[in-house]
């Protein structure tokens, strides 16, 4: 079945006139499709399915970029939202939700004693950042992984257009699991570095003497510990991944998964280190927005009642063995596979037959093509656990790779691409 995509085209001939990139996230937008073969736009959601403004319905594996883990339009979350929408959304001093949230983080994730809250992730990763540089006194900062699109991190990337290079000099990336690179770097600036801030599993599952190194140097250095828990919160379990791997960081940030997709991230310590929020400046006027707050709160309680993470953790393993069993079916099993851990089930790419770009053009087409909102990886949100949900993924799989497949071994594989060629975008991870 091809889908057809008018009025995704028209609206995008109509919104690119007036928003650059026709998207305000670089995922979401046209370039990351092969633009012709793909929806541009959603309309809706429920569960795990989306509907696009064609009509066409897809099992999404993007979730919101994974915010939704009960799945689009989850009842209880949205009953809770709808309560507080009558009461009022945004006051003019604190609500009591704030303390409920907080109290529920604290209880859960290890480093937490205090929290303050912020709208996204990068609010958080980057107010973390301040504050590890006013407890030090120290500026110099080593990253690893994605966390967000603030100078301070994003200048370390190809994408540091318009940062100024004094702010791309302070910070220093390090290659996941490598003791060796991170250690030359504090050293080699001894005194010099306020924090180290990595994602703590996703990039790759960590050897189980990394973070305990990590944690060790940081300790012997004075530098603080952040992890960045954005992708990993609340779906490697309640505590996320420092509970997991059993190593607490000094900091941590959240966001993402915590509210189903309303808006609100979180930085978490420990208090000698928190306190000091009072003294610098991590400050919104929606910092305390009471719909996202009450979302999050029933999201929390949701995802303890139905003790979902070990149930999408489940999920993920088996999706990502069946799926694997169709990619070794339809003859792609040289160089492309699903790997990690069943909480985060990521497809991956490894010394293709042609261009990567290309492959992955071609991917997104056929997944699309087949029903399925795809990409790099298995999002997952409870709603996916259905089993005719899981039935129809591996058919509409096998579909879409028996195409890509019988479009590799085509004289001109280019040719078999309906649109523009998806776009490279800087990859860290
Ligand atoms: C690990 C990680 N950190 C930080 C961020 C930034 O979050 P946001 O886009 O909500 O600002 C992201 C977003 O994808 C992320 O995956």
């Amino acid at each position: 079945m091809i889908n057809r995509f008018e009025r995704s085209d028209i609206l995008w001939q109509r919104a690119s006139q007036i928003i650059p990139l026709a998207s305000q996230t670089f995922s979401k937008s046209h370039q990351q499709w092969v633009r012709g073969a793909a929806p541009l736009f959603l309309s809706s959601g429920s569960g795990c399915r989306v509907t696009d403004p064609d009509g066409n319905v897809y099992i999404d594996y993007l979730q919101g970029l994974m915010t939704n883990i009960l799945g689009y339009a989850d009842p209880d979350v949205d009953n809770a939202v709808r309560r507080q929408l009558v009461r009022g959304v945004s006051f003019s001093l604190p609500t009591p939700l704030e303390a409920d949230l907080a109290e529920r983080l604290v209880e859960d994730i290890p480093c937490a004693e205090m929290i303050r809250f912020g709208k996204n992730g990068s609010d958080a990763t980057t107010a973390s950042i301040r504050l590890a540089r006013a407890h030090t006194g120290r500026d110099r900062i080593a990253v690893c992984g994605y966390h967000g699109w603030h100078d301070w991190y994003i200048g370390t990337t190809t994408r540091s257009a318009g940062v100024p290079e004094a702010i791309r000099n302070l910070s220093d990336t390090f290659a996941f699991g490598n003791m060796e690179e991170l250690t030359d770097h504090l050293t080699r600036h001894s005194d010099a570095y306020a924090a180290v801030i990595l994602e703590p599993a996703g990039t790759a599952m960590p050897d189980p003497t990394f973070l305990p190194a990590l944690r060790a140097l940081c300790d012997r250095e004075g530098v603080l510990l952040i992890f960045d828990e954005i992708v990993t919160g609340f779906r490697m379990g309640p505590g996320g991944a420092q509970e997991h791997y059993g190593v607490t960081p000094d900091l941590a940030c959240f966001g993402k998964a915590m509210a189903n997709g309303l808006p609100i991230s979180a930085v978490v310590g420990r208090r000698e280190i928190m306190t000091g929020m009072e003294e610098i400046f991590f400050s919104g006027t929606y910092g305390g927005e009471a719909l996202s707050l009450a979302a999050a709160i029933a999201t929390l309680d949701k995802l303890k009642a139905e003790n979902v993470a070990p149930r999408l953790w489940t999920l993920g393993e088996s999706l990502m063995a069946r799926s694997n069993d169709v990619i070794g079916i339809a003859g792609l099993g040289e160089f492309l596979a699903f790997g990690g851990d069943g909480w985060w089930p990521r497809l991956r790419i490894e010394d293709p037959p042609v261009d990567q770009l290309l492959l992955v053009s071609l991917l997104r087409q056929e997944f699309i093509a087949a029903g399925l909102i795809l990409a790099s990886s298995y999002n997952l949100c409870l709603p996916h656990e259905d089993d005719k949900v899981q039935d129809e993924t591996i058919e509409g799989l096998a579909a879409a790779l028996s195409e890509v497949r019988r479009h590799l071994e085509s004289p001109d594989p280019a040719a078999a691409l309906r649109g523009a060629q998806v776009q490279p975008t800087f990859s860290v991870r």
